[in-house]
């Protein structure tokens, strides 16, 4: 990952284990979207705010994506259920699926995540036709 775009998220004590996790704005092939990032295991895991089941978002308070039992990450809509760890869903509606993950590392008290082809920043946008660069 040491060629990757890196980009400062934030404090890593900003994430608990189990908590509230940390959302922030991006764009997913050139549409705005959210993506979150939580702890669980002690580790730093991030997706993209967008249920497998219908494309919505899942939190059902602001950065509040964990089950009563902080275990699962479940979807405030239908209730379907996600594995933290790699975003895989174990119950409800949501078959299949698996959320699609952002990369993140942490390192030195801070957390960082790296843009993807697909998954940039909302500022990444190309410069419309006829700009100079
Ligand atoms: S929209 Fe998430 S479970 Fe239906």
């Amino acid at each position: 990952m040491s060629d990757a775009v890196e980009l400062p998220l934030c404090d890593a004590r900003a994430l608990e284990e189990g908590g509230r996790a940390w959302v922030w704005e991006v764009q997913e092939y050139g549409r705005p979207l959210r993506a979150f990032a939580l702890r669980f295991g002690g580790q730093v895991r991030a997706y993209l705010n967008r249920c497998v089941h219908v494309p919505t978002e899942m939190d059902w308070q602001p950065g509040e994506f964990f089950d009563t039992d902080r275990r699962w990450i479940i979807c405030s809509i239908h209730g379907a259920t996600y594995e933290p760890a790699d975003g895989r869903c174990v119950g409800g509606p949501c078959a299949r699926g698996r959320l699609k993950p952002v990369a993140v590392a942490e390192r030195d008290g801070q957390v960082y995540w790296y843009p993807s082809r697909d998954i940039q920043p909302p500022s990444a946008d190309p410069a419309p036709a006829g700009t100079p660069p």
